[in-house]
C-alpha cells in the first residue's frame, strides 16, 4: 500500500512537472525575424517613368488641390494664379512651389502636404522641363 502511494506522488510530480515545461515558449526556437520580401526590388515588370505632360497630368492636380485659392482672380490671399502652364512654371521659376509643395512647415496646399507620389509626380515635370 505505501509503494502504491510513492508512486502515484511520483507520477503526479513527473506529470505537473512535465507540465510547467511544456508551457514555457523556447525563445531559441523562435522563427528568424528575416524578412524575405525586404531585398532590392528586382521586379522586372517594374514600369519605366513615363513622360509627365501638363494637360494630363499637372493641371488635374493643380485644379483639385491649389485653385480654389490660387484660381482667376486668386482668393484668401494668395498672390497668384496657377491655371496655365506658364504661371505654374513661373511659381516653380519664381516662387519656390517645389519647396512650398515639399514643405513641412509651411505646406502648399496649406491643410497638408500632397500625397509622396503626387509630388514626384510634379518633380518629375519639373525635371522634364515642364512639357505641356
Ligand atoms: C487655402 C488656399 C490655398 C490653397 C488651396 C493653396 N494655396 Fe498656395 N498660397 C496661399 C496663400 C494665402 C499664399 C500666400 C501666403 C504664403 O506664402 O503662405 C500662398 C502662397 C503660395 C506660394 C508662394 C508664393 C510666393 O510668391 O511666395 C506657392 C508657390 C503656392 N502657394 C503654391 C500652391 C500650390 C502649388 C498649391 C496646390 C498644391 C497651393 N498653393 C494651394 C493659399 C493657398
Amino acid at each position: 500500500m505505501k509503494k502504491l502511494i510513492y508512486l502515484s506522488l511520483a507520477m503526479l510530480l513527473a506529470t505537473s512537472l512535465a507540465c510547467s515545461k511544456g508551457g514555457d515558449s523556447d525563445p531559441l526556437n523562435d522563427p528568424p525575424t528575416n524578412n524575405p520580401d525586404s531585398g532590392p526590388d528586382t521586379d522586372p515588370d517594374t514600369p519605366e517613368p513615363s513622360a509627365v505632360s501638363y494637360q494630363a497630368d499637372i493641371a488635374p492636380i493643380i485644379s483639385s488641390n491649389c485653385t480654389t485659392c490660387h484660381g482667376d482672380p486668386p482668393t484668401q490671399n494668395a498672390p497668384m494664379s496657377l491655371l496655365t502652364l506658364e504661371q505654374v512654371r513661373s511659381a516653380v521659376e519664381n516662387r519656390g512651389l517645389l519647396g512650398r509643395i515639399n514643405s513641412t512647415s509651411d505646406p502648399m496646399p496649406p491643410t497638408g502636404r500632397l500625397p509622396q507620389s503626387t509630388r514626384d509626380l510634379i518633380e518629375e515635370w519639373v525635371n522634364q522641363g515642364f512639357p505641356e
